[in-house]
């Protein structure tokens, strides 16, 4: 039985691909702060005595290798899945914005390091005993691929989560354990559902987590979903600064949360 851990599951893609995931009858490792919406969610879960929850942050990073280390005990781990993640608008020149800037970076870059870290050396292990499908799945953004005016925070974070993963693939290319690089275009989600501007190529996270569900079976290095916001991806990387800089001077922006 296939067992994958995943972090942000209480909500949006994590959610949706604990659902996908438990369709196909795996045993699911879930993390969130919610414990409510994380019982609530197994409670709907084919099997729901197969998943194990944790409810905690994944800033603690005591707590999520204890987690890790529960759900290894309890049979490996096949398939790892960082996706907890924050989204919030921020402007440099607010001094306030400083603490959003750690707040995101630590959430989005550093908790995934902390939730891959307890689990190589078991993997390797699986791996070295013959075991071929083993994955850590790195969740970025299309947002990472060139930096968005107001979101200075997640765009670098999300390039960060997009060079991290590539080191990491490549630090594990002999060992047997594929690292997946998932970069979502827009996802009907929480997270997107307070944007107030147009999201092209809008996708349902269901339909998202069946496509990642696959490139990460595939052994995907790096999936851009939905297929059209990869031609994007590759659109923008090809202008130039002075184009890229007069297109989006004046893109919607993200709210930010303090004021000033
Ligand atoms: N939706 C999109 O269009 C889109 C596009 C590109 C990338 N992404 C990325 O996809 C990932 C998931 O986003 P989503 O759209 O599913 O967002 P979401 O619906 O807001 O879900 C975010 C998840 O992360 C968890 N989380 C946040 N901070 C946490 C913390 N400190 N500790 C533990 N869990 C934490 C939340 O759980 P609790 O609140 O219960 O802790 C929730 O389960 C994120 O990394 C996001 O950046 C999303």
């Amino acid at each position: 039985m296939q067992r994958v851990f995943i972090t942000g599951a209480s909500s949006g893609i994590g959610a949706a691909l604990a659902q996908y995931y438990a369709g196909q009858g795996a045993a699911l490792g879930l993390v969130a702060r919610r414990q409510d919406v994380l019982e609530q969610l197994r409670a709907g879960l084919p099997h729901p005595e197969r998943h194990r929850l944790y409810a905690l942050d994944v800033n603690d990073h005591a707590a999520l290798t204890a987690a890790a280390e529960d759900f290894i005990a309890a049979g490996g781990a096949d398939v790892v899945v960082a996706s907890a993640g924050i989204s919030q608008g921020t402007l440099t020149e607010h001094a306030e914005d400083q603490q959003v800037f750690e707040q995101v970076f630590a959430t989005n870059v550093l908790a995934t390091v902390a939730t891959f870290t307890p689990f190589i050396a078991t993997m390797k292990r699986q791996a070295q005993a013959g075991q071929r499908d083993l994955r850590l799945v790195g969740v970025a953004s299309v947002a990472g691929i060139r930096g968005l005016p107001g979101a200075g925070a997640y765009s670098g974070s999300k390039a960060a989560v997009i060079s991290y993963c590539e080191s990491l693939r490549v630090e594990l290319r002999a060992s047997g354990i594929k690292v997946v690089t998932i970069v979502p275009g827009y996802i009907d989600t929480p997270m997107t559902q307070v944007n107030h501007y147009k999201m092209p190529f809008l996708m349902p996270a269901p339909r998202f987590a069946a496509k990642a569900g696959a490139a990460v079976a595939r052994g995907s290095s790096y999936q851009v979903i939905p297929w059209q916001m990869g031609v994007v991806a590759k659109l923008l990387r090809l202008l130039p600064n002075w184009l890229y800089d007069l297109a989006f001077s004046k893109a919607p922006h993200k709210a930010r949360k303090t004021k000033g």
